[in-house]
């Protein structure tokens, strides 16, 4: 399949100009001005085009949960979102523990064919907090393991599953919350969790990527680590940017101030590698009754747009780095820059255009957001994956 995109702002992390990209059998063949094809044309005349985006926190809640979000309604949403691939958490009924429950997602995940998807695996089995034999069973195409939301208390534990991660080439993704502290103190929970978590990366060699960073000394421990060589990686939430002292219901909670401009500076100065959602669908009841989360990934790529490029914190170049070209780097994937040789992921957005945020016009089946009624900048107008429109407002 052929298609070829012309006019349009080009921007990618290295580069900003205006003209024309070409993608063939899924993978961008020619960049350039003037180019002339006989094939399918979009016109981005007026519009930006940015490699799409990759999300590497999500909860699609499939299988067992499918009532709040399932596969096929998960990926239209991260479609509409600009996204074209996802990193899916393991905290579905049953837990992702084993190759059954991943062939399951993925194969699903390929039959609706809208977004590529990675499904994660727990880390210790059934969540039990203590058994990581199934680690042992995994394939190779499980790149990631994390007890996403519940962590791993036994620090004993979570050192033999990285020594395994470490063994395999996988990655720990890391919920870094003690739970005995979290009714005394959400910060503290937090920030002793990630400096145990780096502690036992440092010790045992493994490569890690932490979860939602929300607080400054959470940031600070990290950079510390990046300085002396420790293999991590980190992301921030657009909420975690977005808002200040919020009591809307997400773990890790919204924080301070003083903590959003220490996030912002720590993507200014390269520290912070990605912008991931944490796409947490919950049903209305489900949120009456306290469940955490926020249904994010149509809205993501909006309040970072309007939050930090718009309010003059960082570039659309910079913005692109850590939603497209840092996150491929993570997940080891050719996406996320607009190159030759890359797959023809793109996003086709309005950057100019004022609009309100809506979750009554949500496609994910979680309406549950803070955002609604938040007027912002950055429209997903288009989506396109391997050459194929997969999300079209029009
Ligand atoms: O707010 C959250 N919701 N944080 C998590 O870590 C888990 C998530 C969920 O699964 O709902
Ligand atoms: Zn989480």
């Amino acid at each position: 399949m052929e298609l070829l995109i012309k006019n349009g702002r080009i921007v990618d992390w290295s580069q900003d100009f205006y003209g024309d990209v070409y993608i063939n059998d899924g993978v961008i063949c020619e960049i350039g001005k003037n180019l002339n094809k006989n094939c399918k044309i979009i016109d981005a005349k007026g519009s930006t085009v940015l490699p799409s985006f990759i999300d590497l926190h999500v909860h699609f809640r499939d299988p067992g949960l499918t009532y709040k979000e399932d596969i096929e309604s998960g990926s239209l949403a991260a479609a509409k979102g600009g996204y074209t691939m996802v990193n899916l958490m393991a905290n579905t009924n049953p837990v992702c523990s084993n190759m059954d429950t991943v062939d399951y997602v993925l194969e699903k995940a390929k039959k609706i064919g809208v977004v590529d998807v990675h499904q994660v695996v727990s880390i210790t089995n059934n969540f039990d907090g203590k058994d990581i034999s199934h680690l042992d069973k995994l394939k190779p195409y499980v790149r990631v393991i994390s007890e996403d939301g519940k962590d791993v208390m036994d620090s004993k534990v979570m050192i033999a599953a990285m020594v395994k991660a470490k063994e395999s080439g996988r990655i720990v993704m890391c919920h870094c919350e003690e739970h005995s502290l979290t009714g005394i103190d959400t910060r503290m929970s937090e920030n002793v969790m990630t400096w145990r978590n780096l502690a036992l990366a440092q010790f045992t060699e493994c490569k890690v990527h932490m979860s939602h960073v929300s607080t400054k000394e959470s940031m600070e421990y990290i950079i510390e680590a990046k300085k002396k060589g420790v293999k991590v990686t980190c992301e921030v939430a657009p909420h975690h940017i977005a808002l200040t002292d919020n009591d809307y219901r997400v773990n890790p909670p919204i924080r301070g101030k003083e903590d959003v401009e220490f996030l912002i500076k720590a993507i200014q100065d390269g520290w912070a590698d990605a912008i991931s959602t944490d796409h947490a669908p919950h049903s209305v009841e489900d949120k009456k009754n306290g469940s955490p989360g926020i249904s994010g990934i149509e809205t993501a790529f909006a309040l970072c747009y309007t939050k930090l490029v718009k309010e003059g914190h960082i570039t659309l170049n910079k913005l692109s780095e850590i939603m497209s070209k840092n996150t491929a780097r993570i997940m080891g994937v050719e996406k996320g820059q607009i190159k030759i040789g890359y797959d023809g992921d793109l996003a086709i957005v309005d950057i100019d255009k004022e609009y309100e945020i809506s979750h009554e016009a949500f496609v994910s089946k979680g309406k549950n957001t803070p955002f609604s009624g938040m007027k912002v900048y950055g429209d997903v107008i288009k989506t396109i994956k391997g050459g194929k429109v997969v999300f079209s407002k029009n």
